[in-house]
């Protein structure tokens, strides 16, 4: 049986200030509950806001109702629609970004290739193309931005010529193939550069894409900061430079900061609304590093709105 073990947890929970009792916090990806656990744990009356656009998040959700009873509430659908549902002030919003352990672990949803299985990579299986729908069909630029861009593949060039090669084959239907297709055109250099799988990039590109991974997260994070109550906690884990870098301009803009090293606007334009309560972002140490290898790249930034 699957399982997904959460990254920094303690770290988070104490960030969310949760221990204190009395808080409503909005979990935007469920996962596997063990976040959202952990602060209803935390105290008897805490309440969580669950989201998960995964359809099969709900029957998890559910289960841990069965426990929390309605200090519990979920809602299936995506974090970037979460200003629709919810309007209370809250007291925190936590965001742990990209997949659980169940998608890599489970074949049929075509995320990993250690199985075989049907090229999906979809978080919400009930819209959007799949990533063989995208691979058959989308304009090359679409297959550049993915692979180039969002996958950072160096050989992007050779893997875009031999994916549309590949068109109409049957070979992009599935997670085998497809990476056959792949490995094929970039493993020459990775092999001696890199001890990840040659086809990593790529289906990490097409994943974002198909997901708009970051689209999402720049709806949303403006959404968050929008639902909090001032004092509120806004806590954000990420797991790669693309999203972390949204995560770190948008809160520097909040603080009233320069967003990156070309923004030279004058200080007096810029609107102080959060205090970083995080100056680096915080990381897992060796030992859940070693636990939980996934915990490696996590990369978690905090901020407390201010009152206006
Ligand atoms: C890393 S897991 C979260 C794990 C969770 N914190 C836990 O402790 O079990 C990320 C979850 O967010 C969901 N997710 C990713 N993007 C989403 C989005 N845009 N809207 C809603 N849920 C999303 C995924 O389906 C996945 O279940």
């Amino acid at each position: 049986m699957p399982s997904h073990v959460p990254v920094l947890f303690r770290e988070t929970l104490a960030a969310l200030e949760v221990e204190q009792g009395g808080r409503h916090v909005l979990d935007g990806t469920f996962g596997g509950g063990g976040h959202t656990r952990g602060i209803l744990e935390a105290a008897p009356d805490n309440r969580v806001t669950a989201f998960d656009c995964d359809p099969e998040a709900q029957a998890r959700a559910e289960a841990l109702q069965a426990e929390f009873g309605d200090r519990l509430h979920f809602v299936s659908a995506n974090f970037d629609e979460l200003g629709d549902y919810v309007q209370a002030s809250l007291d925190g919003v936590l965001f742990d970004f990209g997949l659980s352990s169940f998608h890599y672990d489970l074949p049929d949803r075509g995320f990993s290739f250690r199985f075989d299985g049907p090229a999906d990579m979809r978080l919400d299986t009930r819209r959007g193309r799949t990533a063989a729908d995208f691979l058959e069909n989308a304009a090359e630029q679409e297959l550049v931005k993915a692979i180039r861009d969002y996958g950072e593949e160096p050989r992007w060039k050779p893997v875009l010529r031999a994916i549309v090669s590949a068109r109409g084959t049957g070979k992009l239907q599935r997670t085998a193939s497809l990476a056959e297709v792949v490995e094929s055109a970039a493993a020459a250099r990775h092999q001696k550069a890199s001890r990840i799988h040659p086809a990593t990039r790529t289906f990490q590109g097409v994943r974002i894409a198909i997901n708009d991974e970051l689209g999402v997260i720049e709806r949303a994070l403006p959404q968050a900061f929008e639902v909090l109550r001032p004092g509120g906690i806004l806590a954000v884990i990420s797991f790669h430079s693309l999203e972390d870098r949204i995560v770190k301009r948008y809160f520097r803009r909040l603080a009233g900061q320069p967003e990156h090293g070309r923004d030279n606007r004058p200080q007096q334009e810029r609107l102080v609304q959060a205090e970083l309560l995080t100056r680096r972002p915080i990381e897992a140490g060796d030992e859940e590093i070693e636990l939980n290898p996934r915990s490696r790249s996590a990369k978690l930034r905090v901020l407390r709105k201010l009152p206006l």
